[in-house]
């Protein structure tokens, strides 16, 4: 049987991700938005792409929630995105008003699916969906660290002028300015970049990380960035549906780990079927375990704001 993933929000991220995921034949899609006609149009056209791809991706757009049924996973980008001189935080009341909307038809019509969530502010719209579905915390995983740490890792690359390929990096944290990129745990060929750039270098590459988001607002001036994001989404995606027991930084929530509890924080989690199938825990110096808690501070603020 085929795999069937549910995008809600048809605009830039969750479109693009359909996109990727047809691409690369992960599942048939579903793709579901509030504006008549966006997913119906946008899913016909990627439907249409898929004889010159030649791949067997059955892509549907639909304002009906029935036709996400038994999705295997459903990731909810529905929202609105930051424009010049917002933070992510200023999108805290009208995105949980969204997810309020979103969460419960879709557990009502897909009660054993894995929700993925992308909408912003992260970790608090992670947080609520976790809340309003019930769902045990395995199920409920937002997506954050993947993109924060591929920004990280293509700094890096254009720094050392080497192969993207050749470099993996971890961000942990909250999706946002207190974000935790670890440098220590970021390597190029298993070599710690610690050990090749110096400290003012891996300083500004960081700072950069945590600026990427309003660096790419900056430019596009009516949204916010949506090619990096939906990849990082079909990575997580494909990892789930593979079985793949990848290890990704994900927004999970913390039930002890890392010395937090009721709260989602990025932290590395391994994907398989089972959506989190573990926690993974890395030995932290005092300086970086500040970081973490002044960052999971920040989410803390938020989701007490929405009382989630
Ligand atoms: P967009 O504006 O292009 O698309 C959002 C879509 O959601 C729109 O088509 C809108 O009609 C739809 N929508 C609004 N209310 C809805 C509802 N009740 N039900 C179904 N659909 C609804 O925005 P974009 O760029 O796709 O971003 C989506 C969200 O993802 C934003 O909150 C953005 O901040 C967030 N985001 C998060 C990232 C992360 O790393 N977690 C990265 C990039 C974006
Ligand atoms: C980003 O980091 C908007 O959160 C989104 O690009």
């Amino acid at each position: 049987m085929r795999n069937k993933v549910s995008i809600v929000g048809s605009g830039n991220v969750g479109a693009t991700a359909a996109h990727w995921m047809a691409a690369k034949e992960l599942a048939d899609i579903v793709l579901i938005d509030i504006i008549e006609g966006v997913p119906q149009g946008k899913g016909l056209d990627l439907l249409e792409a898929m004889p010159i791809e030649k791949k067997d991706s059955f892509v549907l757009g639909t304002q009906d929630y029935k036709d996400t049924a038994n999705s295997d996973i459903v990731v909810i980008t529905a929202g609105v995105p930051r424009k010049p001189g917002m933070s992510r935080d200023d999108l805290l009341n009208i995105n949980h008003k969204i997810m309020k909307d979103v969460v419960g038809q879709v557990v009502q019509y897909s009660p054993n699916c894995i929700l993925i969530i992308v909408s912003n502010p992260l970790d608090a719209m992670a947080q609520a969906g976790y809340k309003m579905s019930g769902f045990s915390r395995n199920r409920v995983i937002g997506m954050a660290g993947v993109l924060d740490s591929a920004r990280f890792r293509a700094f890096i690359a254009m720094e050392l002028k080497v192969s993207v390929e050749n470099v993996t990096a971890f961000v942990l944290g909250g999706h946002g300015d207190t974000m935790v990129p670890l440098p220590r745990y970021s390597t190029v060929a298993g070599i710690p970049i610690t050990e090749l750039m110096d400290r003012a270098t891996i300083e500004r590459l960081v700072q950069r990380t945590r600026d990427g988001g309003a660096e790419i607002v900056k430019y596009l001036k009516t949204g916010s960035a949506f090619y990096a994001p939906s990849a990082a989404v079909t990575e997580m995606v494909e990892a789930i549906l593979k079985d793949k027991k990848k290890i990704l930084p994900c927004a999970a929530y913390l039930e002890g780990e890392y010395g937090l509890r009721g709260l989602f924080v990025g932290v590395p989690c391994k994907l398989g079927t089972r959506g989190i199938e573990q926690i993974i825990e890395i030995k932290l110096t005092p300086e970086e375990k500040a970081q973490l808690e002044k960052s999971a501070g920040a989410v803390k603020e938020l989701v007490g704001v929405i009382g989630v």
